[in-house]
């Protein structure tokens, strides 16, 4: 009898820390928890009032696999205004959220043994996600340096070898806030062009920058013929974590297969979801901007505190809406996670997660009221004295 076992891949993937942690803490209602990156204010109204509508109008049907028309459309109107390019809906999809864009960018371009290059630390599932197609993945490591955080791109173009079949960079970067050098990106879309290499950008903290309207992308660098695929999601900007919507760019020739693809995974998005960020896409402008402005105040809300406390290094998010930092003498990140949830009811995700990069250092996640943040501030302040 054959053991009923998943594949060698499947069993080969990491367990999400994050959850480590948070089921550390379940059971427990006196916990304040910044380990999730999501805000802890709901969809504004006027997006859930849209979908709310047309799923009472009945509509609850099956969709385009690539989303809705008018929804690509409006998509296209957004992107081609944001960034100064046209994106036309011939290079378009809608897909089940950032996380589904990237197991389809997985699915259209690597194949087992690829070999694929990841900057991090970094959300487990980016380099997770490779993984279950059974490539190779390096990560290459940001540093913090004069109090923010670097790439280092002599070191990246080390790592793109003519054999390097994909790239991922997500800038702004979860966990870390680093946001790419707008000088640095001819560079490697041109090392990118030369070896065939697919360049993944992970755009889902774009909007989540605090001077200027958004990051620096390759998209307007990228002609439609490059190997550029842009992975995006309605969950940070327009706080919509719960409706599982998200977007691709791809080159147009990708496109039909891209459709195949989404049939076999997820079919298509609902249509009162896809309702929902046509609101959002034709009416949020104001509501991103607001966003933009809170999280700029919980940024140095909770930096600033965390750099007044004895033994904390906390280098500067450019961007996003996370806090990256270590405290003095940490070389266990998650049994610091665990001692601040039993000791101070204080619910941060271990730097562990995200590879071994980020071993010793914490994550906030300030996406949080400021009086949330405050609190949560002080029970580390407390933890920080009795050690
Ligand atoms: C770097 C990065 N990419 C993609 C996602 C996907 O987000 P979602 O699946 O909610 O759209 C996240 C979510 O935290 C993220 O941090």
């Amino acid at each position: 009898m054959f053991a009923p076992t998943p594949r060698q891949a499947v069993q080969d993937l990491r367990l999400s820390k994050i959850r480590e942690v948070a089921n550390a803490g379940l059971g427990r209602d006196d916990i304040l928890t910044f380990w999730f990156g999501e805000s802890d204010q709901p969809t504004p109204e006027f997006i859930r009032r849209a979908a709310a509508e047309a799923l009472m109008q009945g509509r609850t049907y099956y969709t385009h696999n690539l989303g809705r028309a008018d929804l690509r459309q409006s998509l296209s109107d957004y992107l081609t205004r944001l960034h100064g390019v046209p994106i036309g809906p011939d290079r378009l999809a809608v897909t089940s959220a950032g996380v589904n864009a990237l197991m389809l960018a997985a699915q259209l371009v690597v194949s087992p043994g690829d070999r694929a290059v990841v900057v991090g630390p970094i959300w487990p599932n980016v380099v997770e996600i490779p993984k279950i197609l059974s490539a190779e993945v390096e990560v290459v490591p940001l540093e913090p340096a004069q109090g923010r955080w670097r790439l280092d791109l002599d070191r990246l173009m080390d790592a793109l070898t003519p054999d390097t079949r994909l790239l991922v960079v997500n800038s702004p970067n979860n966990p870390t806030g680093w946001m790419l050098s707008p000088d640095d990106r001819a560079a490697i879309l041109e090392r990118c062009r030369r070896n065939g290499t697919w360049l993944l950008c992970d755009d889902v903290y774009e909007r989540l920058t605090f001077d200027r309207p958004t990051a620096p992308s390759f998209l307007p660098l990228a002609t439609p013929e490059d190997r550029v695929i842009g992975t995006n999601s309605f969950s940070k900007a327009w706080r919509m974590t719960g409706w599982r919507l998200g977007w691709m760019v791809v080159p147009p020739p990708l496109l039909d297969g891209l459709g195949v693809l989404i049939e076999y995974n997820t079919s298509c998005a609902p249509d009162f979801v896809q309702e929902g960020a046509k609101a959002a896409l034709d009416h949020g402008d104001a509501y991103v901007s607001e966003v933009r402005a809170e999280l700029a105040a919980a940024r140095d809300q909770v930096l600033g505190a965390l750099r007044a406390m004895p033994g904390v290094e906390a280098p500067q998010p450019d961007g996003g809406f996370y806090a990256f930092f270590k405290v003095g003498g940490c070389a266990d990140s998650m049994a610091l996670a665990k001692d601040l949830i039993r000791e101070v009811g204080l619910g941060l995700a271990p730097g562990s997660a995200f590879g071994p990069e980020g071993e010793g250092w914490l994550r906030w996640c300030f996406a949080a009221r400021p009086e949330k943040n405050a609190a949560g501030l002080e029970r580390l302040a407390d933890y920080l004295s009795r050690r």
